[in-house]
């Protein structure tokens, strides 16, 4: 009797590694697996990994080791993602009974490196020292979420920022058609997914290799696809962001009402080491754009804290910057020194102790301003889209365009089901969150 194939998968990481996993799961089935929810049950145990700092590539060798017993029942196991691609065979010699490891650059071979999987080798790789060209698409992504989805435009990054190890991870920047785009689009909308998310490492960088669309028109484009109700789009980088994108959602109503602008650093001395090329003033200059817009679009960001190098000074200025932007959501980290970049050779003397205050007076000055910005909201009426229902408690949560989480109560018969669109009367506010009635 052949045994059935069976595999068992996590993911970390990003919305792209998340993406990346849907297709991986869906190429998978194609060859006949069947994915089960626990390790033991699988035959084949891939974890998809994410090396953006320290603390993500130490999850997946801890998850590795947690589970190596289970090699002995044999299990194979398989790394993908930034971490394959960034350790690359060196994962053989640090956990053996691994049998395969790719980066996301290869995955367009996970057929035939599967095959050969099957066949008993090991040691198969599927590594891209920033040679490809390709994307990785197929019609046989494997969607999670029954009403969002994710499409890939762009893959890789060519920015090389001096404290990130994505350039190195994911390969070339590469865009895909705008062609091959919208027939995505048109195929998920036709499927009835409501609400789709473009992504790229730098979303808005997209080129369109047919050269038909810049990227604010394609996101308008797929804006018009019938059936969408919601666009969004991450991550912008400033170098980038075009004020045609800040028209486009003016002029297109399904485009969200949300900018994610990672800054990084308010001092122009460490952008400058950071080889973010651009100042605070170009930064503001897109904010001042945003902000004109004749809707309300709400603005998020990243920093990384404690830079090597940085000074109070310094971290002043990005407490300053934060100031005035007043964002809606601040994902703030402390710096992270990472294998192959730039920055692992720059002196960091700040102490830990040091960044780990500054993180913590950064992260409560946001909060403060959150209280102010969600309060504002008290009054409004707002579209929501229902993610999740508590019906026990008569619950719901869902998003407004904003992107900012609104909780409900609801006394009806039948509550609303995820995917479907209320508006909601704003009636509180918290730093993160609304709190509204259903109208
Ligand atoms: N392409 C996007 C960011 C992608 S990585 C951009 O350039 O804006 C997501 C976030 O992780 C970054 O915005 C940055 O804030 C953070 N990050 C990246 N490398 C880091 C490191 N070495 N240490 C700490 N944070 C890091
Ligand atoms: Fe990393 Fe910079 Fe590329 Fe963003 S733009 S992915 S931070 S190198
Ligand atoms: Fe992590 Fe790779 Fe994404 S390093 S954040 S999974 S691009």
């Amino acid at each position: 009797m052949a045994t059935e194939k069976t595999f068992y998968l996590e993911t970390f990481g990003c919305q792209m590694n998340a993406h990346d996993s849907e297709k991986v799961i869906g190429t998978l089935r194609r060859q006949g697996y069947r994915q089960v929810e626990a390790e033991e049950d699988a035959g084949l145990i891939l974890y998809n990994t994410c090396s953006i700092r320290d603390k993500a590539e130490q999850k997946v060798f801890n998850r590795l080791n947690d589970y190596k017993k289970l090699y002995k029942l044999g299990k194979r196991f398989a790394v993908l993602g930034c971490v394959a691609q960034q350790e690359g065979e060196k994962i053989f010699d640090r956990a053996p009974y691994v049998s395969l490891v790719s980066g996301s650059a290869s995955y367009r071979k996970l057929p035939e490196m599967l095959s050969r999987l099957e066949a008993g080798e090991s040691r198969i790789t599927g590594l891209d020292d920033r040679q490809t060209d390709e994307t990785f698409e197929t019609e046989f992504t494997a969607r999670q979420n029954p009403y969002r989805a994710y499409i890939t435009i762009i893959e890789g990054c060519d920015k090389f920022c001096s404290y990130c190890v994505v350039p190195y991870t994911r390969g070339k920047e590469r865009s895909r058609t705008s062609s091959s785009v919208l027939t995505e689009a048109w195929r998920i909308a036709d499927l009835g997914y409501t609400e789709i998310q473009l992504l790229g490492q730098n979303v808005n960088s997209y080129r369109d290799p047919e050269g038909k669309r810049s990227f604010a028109e394609l996101l308008a484009a797929v804006g018009e696809v019938p059936g969408v109700r919601r666009v969004r789009f991450t991550t912008s980088h400033p170098r980038d962001f075009t004020r045609d994108i800040v028209e486009a959602i003016d002029s297109v109503p399904t485009l969200c009402d949300h900018v994610h602008l990672p800054v990084q650093s308010g001092s122009a001395r460490i952008l400058a080491s950071m080889a973010r090329e651009y100042t605070p003033e170009w930064y503001l200059e897109r904010i001042a754009w945003i902000k004109s817009a004749k809707r309300p679009i709400s603005i998020s960001t990243d920093i990384i804290v404690g830079f090597p190098g940085e000074t109070a000074d310094d971290f002043i200025k990005t407490m300053d910057l934060l100031a005035e932007v007043e964002y809606d959501c601040v994902f703030a980290f402390r710096y992270s020194a990472r294998p192959n970049t730039p920055a692992l050779v720059m002196i960091d003397s700040i102490p830990d102790a040091e960044k780990a205050q500054w993180l913590q007076v950064l992260l409560e000055r946001q909060r403060e301003i959150q209280r102010i910005n969600y309060s504002k909201h008290i009054g409004d009426i707002v579209e929501v889209m229902v993610e999740g229902a508590n019906p026990a408690r008569g619950q719901i949560s869902g998003r407004s365009s904003q992107n900012k989480p609104v909780n409900f109560e609801w006394s009806g018969p039948i509550a609303p089901a995820p995917g479907s669109y209320l508006r909601v009367k704003i009636i509180g506010a918290f730093p993160n969150s609304l709190v509204g009635q259903a109208v």
